[in-house]
């Protein structure tokens, strides 16, 4: 059994076929990095590892149980645009992580266990390079640190797995290039299972341990919702050849769908 398998998926807006026969086997600790054309069902496929949607035929198990149908403790999330509190200070934002955790309505922590709670959000901060910026809220930060503060935020409930959904797309490239530094020494240092969705082929290439691109496999000019996407490439990265490369680049670049910076 692997940590998390994926049997045969199909998801499907009501006529509209997102994604088909979508099958594969995570181990854990893996960092596979996702890549695809615009709309080919990258963000449904990571909201169904989250629990927030769900395959329409097929399933989706973690360790042999299938996902919730709800956000869990067990998965940490990180959208583009950055999801905390606006009223909060970044440390009571991520406390705040942890009140609901316990109980959404009536969460709030108190005693030994709010300052527990507290000394483990500064960790927090210091893990993701924002220990001086606990007592500013979210619109005195950069759009460097709100990002930096959500991944924290995934990462106070200690998940298993980490889904970051193009979170460092809308950053400049010198801030993304320390981002990177910063999601590889997160996953080296807790060794969370991370799948990672990017429109940048070269970045999806450096960071992950496996590669996986989305694409349609059939077409049919009258009825182009009929069919779905699925995994077209999956490949462990780090032995990546050239042609393998410019074979995954050319067939997203004809859809205008992938930046490159650079060459390989
Ligand atoms: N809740 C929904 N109801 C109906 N259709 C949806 C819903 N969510 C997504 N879709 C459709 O499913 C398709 C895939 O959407 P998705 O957001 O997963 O694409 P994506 O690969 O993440 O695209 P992008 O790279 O632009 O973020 C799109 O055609 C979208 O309109
Ligand atoms: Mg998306």
């Amino acid at each position: 059994m692997s940590f998390i398998d994926i049997n045969n998926i199909w998801k499907q807006f009501e006529t509209a076929v997102v994604l088909e026969r979508v099958s594969a086997k995570v181990d854990a600790g893996e960092f596979i990095t996702i890549v695809g054309t615009s709309g080919c069902g990258k963000t449904t496929f990571l909201k169904m590892l989250l629990g927030t949607e769900f395959p329409s035929r097929g399933s989706i198990t973690m360790n042999g149980i299938p996902i919730p149908p709800e956000p869990g403790a067990d998965r940490g999330v990180v959208f583009q645009k950055y999801s905390v509190f606006p009223h909060l200070t970044a440390l009571q934002n991520l406390i705040l992580a942890r009140e609901f955790e316990r109980a959404p309505l009536l969460g709030k922590l108190f005693g030994s266990a709010r300052r527990e709670a507290g000394e483990q959000a500064q960790a927090m901060l210091a893990l993701v390079g924002l220990e001086n910026a606990g007592d500013r809220y979210p619109q005195q930060l950069s759009g460097g640190m709100q990002q930096r503060l959500a991944i924290a935020q995934a990462l106070m409930k200690q998940p298993k797995v980490l889904l970051l959904d193009e979170p460092f797309g809308a950053l400049d490239p010198g801030i993304r290039a320390d981002m990177h530094q910063l999601i590889l020494s997160i996953w080296q240092k807790t060794q969370v299972n991370i799948f990672m969705i990017t429109h940048d082929l070269k970045e999806g290439f450096y960071l992950g341990t496996r590669l996986w691109v989305f694409d349609k496999v059939r077409h049919d000019p009258q009825a182009p919702d009929a069919y779905g996407a699925t995994i077209t490439y999956d490949i462990p990265l780090g032995h990546t050849d050239r042609a393998t490369y410019k074979a995954i680049n050319q067939s997203l670049q004809h859809k205008d769908a992938i930046v490159t910076r650079t060459s390989a």
